[in-house]
């Protein structure tokens, strides 16, 4: 695996026009940082296209959400099987606005967590707490809870290509990132937490998203247990978007 990880969440965000407009300018920049693997998750759609424009880039794909069946009655949903199709390698699980608007559960997220490792993909888990959990003082709870119940019937040998991105939900879109402190605080948590549950926890990167922009991610890169970004609205336009790039 790479040391890095630049990571694009789309979200409800593009056409496939408006992907390739997207492609036409960030393919022509310099992409030649070593070790740092860069991933785009579009919406479900544009999947295919975007596989096939970044094709022999060295850039991945990855997708926004998966179900656990393979196939089936289940209106409105995709499997693993049709993402690798589509020339997809990664999947984010657990996203916060998966949690709050279309009300995922841990069980939910735990079984599709289960179905992604067991299909060859590579999921990045979204775990974080709100604004009124850090607040409490409940942020290891939180963080303890979404982990253990995430990684219950899974063992470190399986976890090779997991990433889990740390997004505190009160800094996502909304302008307020966390400070260098507290990520670099709340990461050694999440790794202690990873020991706890009998995982090597050198062996999983851990990213940080949360209103990540040009301008503070050079200070949040260079934190010794952040392994990447990532980002949602700073990723829709391609010269901010290579802007943090240019800051790992
Ligand atoms: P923003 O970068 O827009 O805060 O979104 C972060 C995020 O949710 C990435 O998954």
């Amino acid at each position: 695996m790479k040391n890095k990880y630049l990571i694009a969440n789309w979200k409800m965000n593009k056409t496939l026009d408006e992907n390739r407009d997207f492609f036409k300018i960030f393919l022509k920049k310099a992409l030649t940082i070593p070790k740092t693997q860069i991933i785009f998750c579009p919406p479900f759609v544009g999947l295919f296209d975007v596989s096939n424009t970044l094709s022999g880039t060295g850039i991945e794909v990855g997708a926004q959400n998966v179900y656990f069946e393979e196939s089936g009655a289940f209106t409105g949903e995709t499997s693993t099987t049709m993402l690798k199709n589509c020339g997809c390698v990664w999947v984010i699980l657990g996203h916060s606005e998966r949690r709050s608007i279309f009300l995922e559960e841990e069980k939910l997220i735990r079984r599709k967590l289960e179905n992604v490792l067991s299909s060859g993909l590579s999921p990045i888990l979204c775990i974080g707490e709100s604004l009124d959990e850090r607040k409490n003082n409940d942020t290891s709870n939180v963080l303890y809870s979404q982990l253990s119940s995430a990684l219950k019937n899974i063992s470190n040998n399986s976890v090779e290509n997991l990433i889990i991105a740390y997004e505190p939900v009160w800094a996502i879109g909304t302008g307020m990132v966390a400070t260098a402190s507290m990520i670099q605080e709340t990461h050694n948590n999440i790794k202690q937490i990873l020991t706890k549950l009998n995982f090597d926890n050198s062996k999983i990167p851990l990213i940080y998203g949360g209103s990540v922009k040009p301008n503070n991610a050079k200070e949040l890169i260079n934190i010794d247990n952040v392994d990447g970004f990532l980002v949602g609205g700073a990723s829709l336009d391609p010269h901010v978007f290579y802007d943090i790039y240019n800051k790992f």
